[in-house]
């Protein structure tokens, strides 16, 4: 069963709060976490320009830390979802030999977007545009564990 939920994204600032902010709205009841492949930001709140989007649409990620995604992370979790290809890519060099916990992107999730990634607030500004993809995406992973 699919209960514990891991979002990655690179600084743990900015996507990957947001998908976890985001899912655990519609869907409380599951275990969530995020967490950045790197550890730039490592104890820091969401990126203050993501949180105001994000609250604006009733969304509150006050609470939210970032830190760096482990190894021990593919035990804690059922399921790892990546923001983009090199997200999944630094995801899968830390696999333990015999791991078999799946990485998936979040806009799998998503197919009628057409988007292939979610593209980085942090760099595009566009945290509205983000939220948009993040939203419809949250909602296909939510439909896709309860069917
Ligand atoms: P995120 O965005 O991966 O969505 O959290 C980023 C935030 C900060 C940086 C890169 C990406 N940074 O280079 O500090």
């Amino acid at each position: 069963m699919t209960h514990r939920i891991l979002f990655v994204c690179l600084g743990n600032i900015c996507r990957s709060p947001a998908a976890e902010g985001a899912f655990r709205a519609r869907a409380p009841h599951y275990m969530t976490d995020s967490a950045g492949t790197s550890g730039w930001h490592i104890g820091e709140p969401p990126y203050g320009p993501m949180q105001a989007a994000a609250r604006s649409r009733g969304i509150d990620l006050s609470d939210l830390r970032a830190r760096q995604f482990g190894i021990e992370d593919f035990d804690r979790f059922d399921l790892i979802i990546g923001m983009d290809t090199e997200n999944i890519r630094n995801i899968e060099t830390l696999r333990p030999a015999g791991n078999e916990t799946p990485v998936l992107l979040l806009t799998d999730f998503a197919l009628q977007s057409g988007a292939d990634h979610v593209p980085d607030p942090y760099y595009t500004r566009d945290f509205d545009g983000a939220l948009d993809l993040i939203e419809a995406a949250v909602a296909g992973l939510e439909a896709h564990l309860r069917a």
